[in-house]
């Protein structure tokens, strides 16, 4: 079986990449990626073929899915505020992008395609637990170009019969994702800093929770959704449930470490949501035996994996 991961250089595509060679039945990985914040170094010895370019590419995109069974679309900008300061940008490669991709899947009429959207679409929503059925209200480029990955993913099984799996992705974290750039995410920023000695900076006063889920958890469902080729005809969250504030995150991580950390409060992002929290009840119907990873698990393995790198010096 032939496997499509783009965005596959990617933090949560270079894992799965990863799971996809430990599993059996899968024959051959694919990835497709522009390297834009993914890395070379993220597949480094594992067992793919990278086609390096844009999901925007549809000769690119016909050369790397000719023959595959099933592409999980995770090729896209991630992060609120370089959306706001490039709208364009993160609607060309996340809502083009992915119609671009699943143009390509039905040329080629591959049997399914898994997509990466996220929880920011319920933006202002205030109900919480979040369930699928909310009415999305999304505050911010970012998060309106991944409704528009899932609508297409939708319309396109409505319209032409093409298996799809919309998932919603909440705050993942893990080895693999980056903090040395201007839009990191909150876990490795902090850890990053943590780990040189510098204040963990925070938007906000820190009671803003978040669904914190393992990167081990997502690509565990993944994988298991291109085995069974499992479909949707509707988005699906991909989290467990929790509700975890940054002020918790960090005292998690002081317990991680064995040390106190240093807080700096800044005012809050533009676009951010305040709470967010997935209802699992589709998830769990789909993949009963999903397991959510500890926070404290996945903390010690994210740290254990960037003290190394930075040993490595890279
Ligand atoms: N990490 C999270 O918490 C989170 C939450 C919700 C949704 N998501 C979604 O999950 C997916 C993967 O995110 P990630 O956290 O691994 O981010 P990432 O930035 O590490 O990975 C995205 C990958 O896509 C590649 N890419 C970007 N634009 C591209 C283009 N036009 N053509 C080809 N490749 C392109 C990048 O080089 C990168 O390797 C994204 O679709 C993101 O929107 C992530």
């Amino acid at each position: 079986m032939k496997v499509v991961v783009t965005g596959g250089a990617g933090f949560i595509g270079s894992n799965l990449v990863r799971a996809l060679a430990g599993a059996p039945g899968i024959g051959e990985i694919v990835a497709v990626d522009d390297l834009s914040t993914g890395s070379l170094d993220n597949l480094l010895d594992l067992p793919v073929r990278l086609f390096t370019g844009s999901v925007c590419d549809p000769d690119l995109l016909d050369e790397a899915v000719a023959g595959a069974a099933a592409v999980v679309h995770l090729g896209a900008l991630g992060s609120v505020p370089r959306s706001i300061d490039d709208p364009l940008r993160s609607h060309h490669a996340n809502a083009t992008g992915t119609l671009s991709v699943l143009e390509a899947v039905r040329r080629h009429g591959v049997g399914q395609v898994v997509l990466a959207s996220s929880s920011s679409v319920y933006g202002a929503n205030p109900v919480l637990p979040r369930r699928e059925t909310l009415r999305p209200m999304p505050v911010s480029p970012y998060a309106v170009s991944k409704l528009a990955t899932e609508a297409y993913a939708v319309a396109y099984a409505a319209c032409y019969g093409v298996t799809v799996l919309p998932l919603r992705f909440f705050n993942v974290y893990g080895p693999r994702q980056a903090a040395d750039h201007a839009y990191a995410a909150v876990v490795p920023r902090f850890v990053s800093a943590a780990l040189v000695g510098q204040p963990l900076r925070v938007h906000g006063d820190g009671t803003q929770t978040r669904d914190f889920t393992y990167v081990g958890s997502v690509t565990s469902v993944i994988v298991e959704a291109v085995l069974r080729g499992v479909g949707a005809p509707d988005v699906v969250n991909l989290a467990f449930g929790a509700r975890i504030s940054l002020l918790e995150l960090i005292a998690e991580l002081e317990a991680v470490l064995g040390r106190r950390l240093d807080v700096v409060h800044g005012p809050p992002r533009p676009g951010d949501v305040r709470d967010s929290q997935a209802d699992c009840a589709r998830l769990r119907e789909l993949f009963p035996s999903a397991r959510r990873h500890p926070l404290r698990a996945g903390l010690e393995a994210t740290v254990a994996w960037m003290s190394a790198r930075a040993f490595a010096g890279r």
